[in-house]
């Protein structure tokens, strides 16, 4: 029987990487889950709902982890967590695995196979497997429910006998996941919304949802759509003309949303300090690109400023803020994903390492780094 271990995550983390519903799948797919107990609660799981889905409870993580097969998490585990596992044992979570490669080759060493959820191919066979995907569209919506809750105004136009209070000038930069939630989530609550990208495909997406489109057309904004679905980074000369509509709009808005990013790189700099100085007190930046060092030049990674009377907030883990959501839906992703590497008729771990799926995401074996993408200059 393949065991399967989930642990409290970090103090900052909120979300589990299990869920009453996912236990249960686990549980008929011929999984024995051991959960530390109190892991679930940040997610209203309790150990009683856990327990009741099919986990065992343990007390530590200590025993959760004891020759387990399987270590599932939210984010990268520190190394002496992965002390017990079984040799050879898969490790699946959020590894951020750009950063601190140091600490990512520590826990390569220890000779477990770790998947690095966020490398997930996008592919159709893998859609439900889509971490980024899961928790940037909570992120998108939460972005604009806190933008509205510190925006002093209201977002809808009002027509009153006292006279009409104007509808908010929502104003998206990245129109992905997170983008096309924050501007649904904007148009739900009555704002005027404007939206960017440097994908050609986001403009019939930003239409389709009320969103008046507003970018750089140029020759190579036609080809900045890389295979996998990403943007490529632009030239310095595409950034300067980008740059100068950018600052015309701006102006105008009562909130900016920025969730611009290229995988593996600092998040582009769409607003620059000037541009902050020209927006009107009481405007609001909300930042979803903290993480990757903001795609606002005044953006504090975990902290709301005020700059002249605009508040710009640079929240690093929004979609855990909703980890009720959060945490069933990535639950599922990687339920979706550990479905793939079983035989589901024998009910037993068998890992096609030749997969598509596998090789996308596998990012340590046997001891040593594995993935391309962190080879490369190594
Ligand atoms: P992301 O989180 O990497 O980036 C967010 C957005 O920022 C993207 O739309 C990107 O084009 C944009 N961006 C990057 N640089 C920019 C700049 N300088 N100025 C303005 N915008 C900039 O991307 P995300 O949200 O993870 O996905 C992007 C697209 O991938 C989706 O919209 C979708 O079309 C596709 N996708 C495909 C999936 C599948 O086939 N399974 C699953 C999820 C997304």
């Amino acid at each position: 029987m393949t065991t399967i271990a989930v642990i409290s995550e970090r103090a900052d983390e909120p979300r589990v990487a299990v869920s009453p519903e996912t236990v249960k799948k686990l549980t008929a797919l011929g999984c024995k889950i051991r959960v530390q107990s109190g892991a679930g609660k940040r997610s209203r799981f309790t150990d009683e709902a856990l327990s009741a889905a099919g986990a065992e409870v343990v007390a530590s993580a200590g025993d959760a982890v004891k020759d387990a097969d399987i270590l599932l998490g939210v984010r990268r585990p520190a190394r002496d967590q992965l002390n017990g596992l079984k040799p050879g044992a898969l490790v699946a979570a959020i590894l951020s695995p750009h950063d601190d490669s140091a600490d990512l080759a520590t826990l390569a060493e220890s000779g477990v196979s770790l998947f690095s959820m966020e490398f997930m191919p996008r592919i159709t066979r893998a859609q439900s497997m889509d971490v980024l995907s899961s928790q940037a569209n909570l992120a998108g919506y939460k972005a604009v429910i806190d933008a509205a809750a510190m925006f002093e105004q209201a977002m809808p136009m009002m027509m009153t006998a006292a006279g009409t209070v104007p509808a908010a000038r929502v104003f998206i930069m990245g129109a992905g996941v997170a983008g096309l939630q924050a501007i649904a989530t904007a148009r739900r609550l009555g704002a005027i919304v404007t939206a960017t990208d440097v994908r050609p495909a986001a403009k019939e997406q930003c239409a389709s949802l009320g969103a008046k489109f507003i970018a750089v057309e140029d020759d190579e904004f036609k080809q900045a759509q890389t295979a996998a679905g990403y943007a490529k980074p632009m030239s310095a000369e595409y950034q300067a003309k980008q740059a100068e509509l950018v600052a015309n709009h701006v102006k105008t808005q009562d909130i900016v949303i920025t969730t611009a990013l290229i995988p593996g790189r600092p998040a582009p700099r769409l607003i620059t300090r000037a541009m902050v100085d020209s927006m009107k007190p009481g405007a609001v930046i909300v930042d979803l690109a903290a993480e990757r060092g903001g795609n606002c030049e005044l953006t504090q990674a975990d902290k709301v400023i005020d700059h002249n009377g605009v508040s710009i907030a640079g929240p690093l883990n929004l979609a855990g803020e909703l980890p009720v959501n959060a945490s069933s839906l990535y639950a599922k992703n990687l339920l979706s994903f550990l479905e793939s590497l079983f035989d589901k008729k024998e009910k037993k771990l068998a890992v096609n390492w030749d997969d598509e799926i596998v090789k996308g995401t596998l990012v340590a074996k046997d001891g040593k780094i594995v993935h391309p993408a962190l080879l490369k200059g190594a």
